[in-house]
């Protein structure tokens, strides 16, 4: 079962990473961030609670966040694995997903904590266009698409995400150092945390991933 955690400061190559990996196992790409964005889009009574938030570069309660992410992972399409990018990001949500993992006898296997350094971060962030259609991430230097400022798989036009500023980028990172990072103790301790160099080459990095998570 390959139930498994992408876990990692922003920017660090989560929905990227995701995305490759999701398509190779055929499992669902769960982004918490994917599912409050596209609430946003269509101005529901989550996105507008979630926008809130978001736009600060503060976390989303976690009551709202684990009622979510219970109820997707319980689908049937997780039965053989799932991936999640973005959650958890607190020690409450973490146990929260112990016992639901426990409850429907889907738990973490595997925590692919993705390291790289503050300064890139910042590069990669203010570089970083998104797909306004399918949220696809490029990079004007790193992962140009094809045609300049259109989405290699949908067509889609590419936006710069709103808290992709430099103001909103300093609070998520105080956020993900204060109430994210320590969950890497958390599951060391469960013993399933396997670090990666994501400033590696994505080819190569792929090829690290898919080593720790076998065939
Ligand atoms: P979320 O959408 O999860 O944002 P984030 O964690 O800040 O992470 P990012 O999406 O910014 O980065 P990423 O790691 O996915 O990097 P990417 O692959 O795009 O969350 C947004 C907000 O929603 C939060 O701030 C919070 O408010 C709320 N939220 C979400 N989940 C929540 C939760 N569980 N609880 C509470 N609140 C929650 O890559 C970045 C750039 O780098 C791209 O341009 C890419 O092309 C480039 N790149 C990636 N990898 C490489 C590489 N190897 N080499 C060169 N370039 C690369
Ligand atoms: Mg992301």
């Amino acid at each position: 079962m390959k139930n498994i955690i992408l876990m990692g400061p922003p920017g660090a190559g989560k929905g990227t990473n995701a995305k490759r990996i999701a398509s190779h196992y055929g499992i669902p790409h769960i982004s918490t961030g994917d599912m409050f964005r596209e609430a946003i889009k269509n101005k529901t009574p989550l996105g507008e609670l979630a926008n809130k938030y978001i736009s600060q570069g503060l976390l989303v309660p976690d009551d709202v966040t684990i009622g979510l992410v219970k109820e997707r992972i319980s689908l049937d399409d997780c039965k053989n694995g799932f991936l999640l990018d973005g959650f958890p990001r607190s020690l409450p949500q973490a146990e929260a997903l112990t016992s639901i993992g426990e409850e429907i006898s889907r738990p973490i296997k595997y925590v692919i904590n993705i390291v790289v350094p503050e300064s890139i971060l910042v590069d990669r962030i203010s570089g970083r266009r998104v797909c306004k259609t399918c949220g696809a991430p490029y990079h004007i230097r790193n992962m140009k698409p094809k045609v300049e400022g259109i989405c290699d798989l949908c067509g889609g036009e590419l936006v710069q995400r709103k808290d992709d500023n430099e103001e909103t980028l300093k609070a998520r990172l105080h956020e993900y150092h204060k109430m994210t990072e320590p969950l890497i103790s958390y599951y060391k301790n469960l013993g399933v945390v396997y670090d990666v160099d994501g400033t590696k080459d994505l080819d190569e990095l792929s090829k690290d991933i898919a080593k720790i998570l076998g065939e």
